[in-house]
This record gives structure tokens, C-alpha cells and sequence, in this order.
């Protein structure tokens, strides 16, 4: 039996519990930093047949997930802490050697851990070159997480692809660019690496909801024509860009040639079940085998329900590939649908 330590975006844990829990029969939840993270054990399933279940179909609500190795009292000593962290670090011994290892360290809000996560970090970096390995920050071999939470510290390794994300916690970050039109952008870039959909493979996207144009503008970034959808306003920066078209109207109201586009994105705020019917209805002006990402907005007190809904009401004019709610996602997830 293996227990893990879980997160999910805030205030979405018990979601995430409960995607387990349905999941995975046998499952035992506990919560650890409230709303947040959570820490689960898997009864009597094997360890690796779960991962690999939860590699096959990923949990829409579950970000991020670590194996306990070790685990001690928090103390606010800066020295015994050290001590510790060394100690753990010393046991993965073969593993390390000649491998690429990232290291993330996080705690929770009033941990009294005593350390930043650079500075837990460096403690731990000079055993792992002592033991052979080399430490990177992306692309590793293996991850060392350590989690502080008010009482206890978790420590374990394990492979990237196992943790369901390689970004501490799956708190993807990109870098905040100057002329960044709007924090929207972060949804779909994280969207793009999520759903392993390289943006630049389209040629011609449809932007429902686009203003003020965080979306539009990483598509044109990446060459794409773009018609965008919204009676707002887009930011001056886009409006006489040559491969931007705007259309100040309701996306109820608008209507283009069958297969226009191969690519429809939409993160219109309103009622997801009106949003479903107006890119339903808008179906037909993607080609066939064209991509959709759309944002589901979680208004309703049941999420798994109104997700399920959606998901049989898309289902008639798409292929749902993938529902995940992203780190930069707050009361709605993400999903990608293929076009029939
Ligand atoms: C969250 S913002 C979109 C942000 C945008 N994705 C970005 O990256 O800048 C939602 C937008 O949906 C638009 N919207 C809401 N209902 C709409 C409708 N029926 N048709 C077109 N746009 C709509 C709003 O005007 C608003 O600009």
C-alpha cells in the first residue's frame, strides 16, 4: 500500500477526493491543507496498475500527485530540518546516480518549515551530485517532492510522468510577458501543453468570447488567422492586425461556410449550457477532425453533474478527448474536443 500526497486548484480537493474515491475502489482520503491538498492511499490496488489508470484517463480535478517515501514532524529549526531533508536524500542512493534530478519543495500557508522552496532546495542539491545525479529544473528523470504541511513534512521520488505533472504541486508558470493582454492567455498556453496540441498546427481559428484578445493574440503569435467573436472590445495592441478578423457581435449571431475553420476556441462567460448550444450550432464550420477548446464555467453547486451534462450535450457534435480543470482555471475546467 502506498499513500500519496494530492492537489487540486483551491477549494476543488474534495472534488478531487471524490474522483479518487469513484475512481479507485478501496481509496482512503484525508485532508491535509484545506480545499487544497489531500493525502490518499490506495488499499489493496497495486501502486502502478492506479498510475497507470490515472495516466490512461486523467482526473479532471486531480493536479498533482507524489508517493510518501518518508515522512516526519515539521520543525522550525533550520539545522534539524536540514539534517532531515539530507537524510531522506542520502536513501535514493542508485537511483540518482548519473540521472537528471528536479527537486521541488513546497509548504503550506503557516507551515512553520523554515525554509523558501530555492532555499529547501539547496540543501538537498549538493547530496544529490554526492550520490552522482545531476540537478535540472525541467526535464528531469526523476522528482524529489517534499511537502511541509502545519505538522508534518512528506518526502518521495518519483518519476515525472507518475506525478501526473512535472511542475511543483502542477502549478504550471509562465512568464508574465510586458505586453501581456490578459491572465486569459495562461488558460490556453497551459491548455496547449495539457492537451499535448501543438496551436501551431491550425491554420484558420475561430475565437469565441475573444476580448480583450489574451486568447487571439497567442493564436496569432503562432501564425494562425483568427476571426474573433465578441461585442467588447479588443485591445488597440491587435485591432489592425493583418490576420485578425473582429466581429463586434452575439456568437449567437453569427454564422460562416461549412469547414471555415480548424480550429475553435471559446471562453465566452456565460451560462455553459447557452455556450454549449452556440458552439453546437457552430459545429459545422469546423472541418472534419478539427479541434475545439472550450472553457466550461462550474456555476451550478454540482460539478461532476453539470461536467457529465455538458459532456452528453457536446457529445452529439463532438468527440470529447479530454476535461481538465488547469491550473490557471478557477470555477471552470477545460475542455478539447475533436470535431465528428
Ligand atoms: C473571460 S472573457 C474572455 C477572455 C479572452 N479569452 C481573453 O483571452 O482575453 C469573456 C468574454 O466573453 C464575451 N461574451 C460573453 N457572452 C458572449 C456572447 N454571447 N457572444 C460573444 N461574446 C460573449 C464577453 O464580452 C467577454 O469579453
Amino acid at each position: 500500500m502506498i499513500t500519496f500526497v494530492g492537489t487540486a486548484n483551491p477549494g476543488f480537493a474534495p472534488y478531487a477526493m471524490e474522483e479518487l474515491r469513484r475512481r479507485i475502489k478501496g481509496t482512503k482520503v484525508s485532508g491535509l491543507a484545506p480545499g487544497e491538498t489531500f493525502a490518499f492511499t490506495t488499499g489493496d490496488n497495486d501502486a502502478e496498475q492506479i498510475l497507470t489508470e490515472l495516466r490512461r484517463k486523467e482526473p479532471i480535478f486531480l493536479r498533482h500527485i507524489f508517493p510518501i517515501e518518508a515522512e516526519k514532524d515539521v520543525m522550525n529549526s533550520p539545522v534539524k530540518t536540514a539534517e532531515v531533508l539530507k537524510e531522506y536524500a542520502l536513501t535514493l542512493g542508485d537511483r540518482v546516480k548519473g540521472r537528471k534530478v528536479a527537486i521541488q519543495v513546497r509548504k503550506e500557508q503557516n507551515s512553520p518549515f523554515p525554509y523558501t522552496s530555492a532555499e529547501g532546495r539547496d540543501v538537498i542539491v549538493p547530496v544529490i551530485q554526492e550520490l552522482g545525479g545531476e540537478t535540472v529544473a525541467r526535464e528531469a528523470d526523476w522528482i524529489i517532492s517534499i511537502y511541509a504541511t502545519k505538522k508534518t513534512l512528506y518526502m518521495g521520488c518519483s518519476l515525472p510522468r507518475d506525478n501526473l505533472s512535472d511542475w511543483p504541486g502542477g502549478a504550471v508558470r509562465f512568464r508574465k510577458d510586458e505586453g501581456l493582454i490578459s491572465r486569459a492567455a495562461f488558460k490556453l498556453l497551459e491548455a496547449e501543453r495539457a492537451f499535448n496540441l501543438p496551436l501551431d498546427r491550425f491554420s484558420n481559428a475561430l475565437d469565441l468570447g475573444a476580448a480583450p484578445g489574451g486568447w487571439t493574440s497567442v493564436l496569432l503569435e503562432r501564425g494562425l488567422k483568427v476571426t474573433a467573436v465578441d461585442p467588447a472590445e479588443m485591445d488597440p495592441s491587435l485591432e489592425t492586425h493583418p490576420r485578425l478578423r473582429h466581429l463586434r457581435k452575439n456568437a449567437a449571431d453569427v454564422s460562416f461556410s461549412p469547414g471555415s475553420f480548424d480550429l475553435l476556441v471559446c471562453d465566452m462567460s456565460w451560462d455553459p449550457h447557452h455556450t454549449c448550444r452556440i458552439v453546437s450550432e457552430l459545429a459545422p464550420v469546423l472541418s472534419a477532425g478539427g479541434s475545439g477548446i472550450i472553457t466550461l464555467k462550474l456555476m451550478y453547486r454540482k460539478p461532476f453533474q453539470s461536467i457529465q451534462d455538458l459532456m452528453e450535450d457536446y457529445g452529439h457534435e463532438f468527440d470529447i478527448r479530454k476535461v481538465k480543470q488547469l491550473f490557471h482555471n478557477r470555477e471552470e475546467v477545460t475542455m478539447w474536443v475533436k470535431r465528428k
